[in-house]
């Protein structure tokens, strides 16, 4: 497809100074609505392990789910790149691993390039995933499945050593072919000067307006839950109102007997005089209109 964002074109947006715009998606509807709404990346991160299926962590996801979720996300998506997110486990184990489970993203699920969690000592993973042609996406700073190590969902790189490490990071992860870096909750000053520092794209998320691009969780800029308002979070919506109001309004005209109406619902042909069979409610139904035709989402009437 001539217009379908690449690799490629990720590197050259860094060369002309043009913010790339990446957002998560984890099924095909979304991906469709960020799609046409300009995404340049989509991630199905392993975030889902939180936001879809309401883990209090990532670490519980599986490969055989991100492969699920990536394939509905491809169907959705026409122009953005999509990237798959390595989940826990599916690639600390060994490289031969890694390999494997890359390739499951890009033959089922059918992305372009997949993002690993790490630093120096999965150069040599990276390499490798690269070796069978599948682009590397590379992700430092506050990396969620290190939540443990971490001791929580905390800032990374405000000493001169941590940051020291990231910086350190990030180049041997360019080194090892990486085409693109997620920088997570970092400080800013060090997110600037590894975006510096290096040829590919930073793709930030609490790290600063100096990234070559921004990513942030689809469900947290949209609004959807009003329990969850981190610093580097800015809702652009609030979904989880009007997903309130539209279904508040749904359950008051069911409850009142209005909904559905005469424009939703469907009549017997003219000639078909329909009479209730219970004799308590044997009444006739009125004589109706033909050529309503069934539609194709979920073999519905239209
Ligand atoms: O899993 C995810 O959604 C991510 C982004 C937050 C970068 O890794």
């Amino acid at each position: 497809m001539k217009d379908k964002v690449t690799i490629h074109t990720l590197k050259r947006f860094k060369q002309i100074g043009q913010k790339i715009c990446m957002v998560t998606a984890y099924d095909a509807t979304f991906a469709h609505i960020l799609d046409q709404a300009g995404a340049d990346v989509l991630l199905v991160g392993d975030s889902l392990g939180m936001v879809v299926q309401g883990h209090d962590s990532t670490l519980p996801v599986t490969m055989d789910q991100m492969v699920y979720h990536c394939a509905a996300v491809t169907r959705g998506a026409r122009r953005a790149h999509v990237v798959g997110d390595l989940p826990f486990m599916s690639y600390q184990v060994s490289t031969q691993e890694a390999v494997r489970n890359a390739g499951r993203l890009v033959s089922e699920g059918g992305v372009g390039s997949i993002k690993l969690e790490g630093g120096a000592e999965f150069a040599e993973t990276v390499r490798a995933i690269t070796r069978a042609s599948i682009p590397v996406m590379g992700h430092l700073g506050l990396t969620p499945q290190s939540v443990h190590k971490m001791g929580g969902y905390v800032v990374q790189g405000r000493d001169e050593e941590q940051a020291r490490r990231i910086l350190d990071d990030a180049l041997a992860l360019e080194q090892a072919g990486a085409y693109a870096l997620v920088l997570e909750g970092v400080p800013m000053d060090l997110a600037r000067a590894v975006t510096q520092s290096l040829t590919i794209p930073t793709i930030g998320i609490g790290a600063g307006v100096d990234c070559d691009g921004q990513v942030l969780v689809c469900y947290d800029l949209l609004g959807m839950n009003p329990d969850f308002k981190p610093k580097f979070v800015k809702r652009y919506a609030n979904l989880h109102g009007s997903i309130t109001e539209a279904a508040g309004a749904y359950f008051a005209e069911v409850r009142q007997g209005t909904f559905p109406d005469e424009d939703h619902s469907f009549k017997a042909n003219k000639n078909i005089r329909l009479v209730a069979n219970s004799p308590a409610s044997r009444a006739e139904v009125p004589a109706a209109t033909d050529g309503e035709k069934m539609g194709p989402i979920y073999g519905a009437p239209v």
